[in-house]
């Protein structure tokens, strides 16, 4: 189990000062920033393209981790890898070549996960995890933030780190949805050590303290 992980949700920020609200996450002290894709197909609503993360990489440091709610992933991971993604998430539900996107990524130089929705069985993920870098586990029904984090799906969380223990792998595990830091410590328990939070987090007065009480490290 790795250290744990704040991401912030680039979702949840003012969308018209994006470079000053990323500025606010590094002066957390966080790490990674958590950038949803949305298609308006295998979610209803849309987001952000590949030139929004071109445009952010070189005003930041930070760790982007690229979440693709798209129903035709593979043919976008090379647009936002070379604008700068340093990891991209692909959804398992959608019908396309999973093995290959994964392996796509891989080549073009970023870490990859798998990610499932909160009724998606985890077996649905279990085929790639010797070829990925991360499992996320949606904890809200993907589209918008806001919603409230469903407990239940820290049943398949488990079962994730049991089969990363067994297996001797070690991908992260994810949560996104809902995540606060009150729900941060049973997530832990329940093998996660990698945490988005949009509303959370953008809405905290203390953002160092609430990095902290995620991370751990109070
Ligand atoms: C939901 C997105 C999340 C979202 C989480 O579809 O994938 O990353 O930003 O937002 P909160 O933390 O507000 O639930
Ligand atoms: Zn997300």
């Amino acid at each position: 189990m790795g250290s744990p992980i704040l991401a912030p949700s680039m979702l949840a920020a003012d969308h018209t000062r994006l470079a000053e609200d990323i500025k606010c996450v590094e002066q957390a002290g966080c790490q990674w920033l958590h950038v949803d894709i949305m298609d308006g197909h295998f979610v209803p609503n849309l987001t952000f393209g590949p030139q929004t993360v071109a445009d952010l990489r070189p005003k930041t440091k930070l760790f982007l981790d690229v979440h693709l709610m798209l129903d035709n992933p593979q043919e976008f991971v090379e647009h936002f890898i070379k604008a700068g993604a340093d990891q991209v998430t692909i959804h398992v539900e959608p019908e396309y070549d999973i093995p290959g996107t994964l392996a796509k990524i891989r080549e073009l130089g970023a870490k990859c996960g798998v990610v499932f929705n909160p009724g998606t069985p985890v077996a649905a993920v279990e085929p790639y995890l010797e070829q990925i870098d991360m499992v996320l586990a949606m904890t809200v029904q993907p589209g918008f933030g806001g919603q409230s984090f469903q407990e239940s799906v820290l049943e398949k969380t488990k079962q994730l780190a049991a089969w990363r223990e067994e297996r001797n792998l070690d991908f992260r595990i994810q949560v996104d949805g809902g995540v606060n830091a009150d729900n941060a410590p049973i997530c832990r328990n329940n093998g996660v050590d990698t945490f988005v939070a949009g509303t959370a987090f953008f809405k905290s007065e203390d953002k160092v303290a609430f990095r902290q009480k995620v991370e751990e490290l109070v």
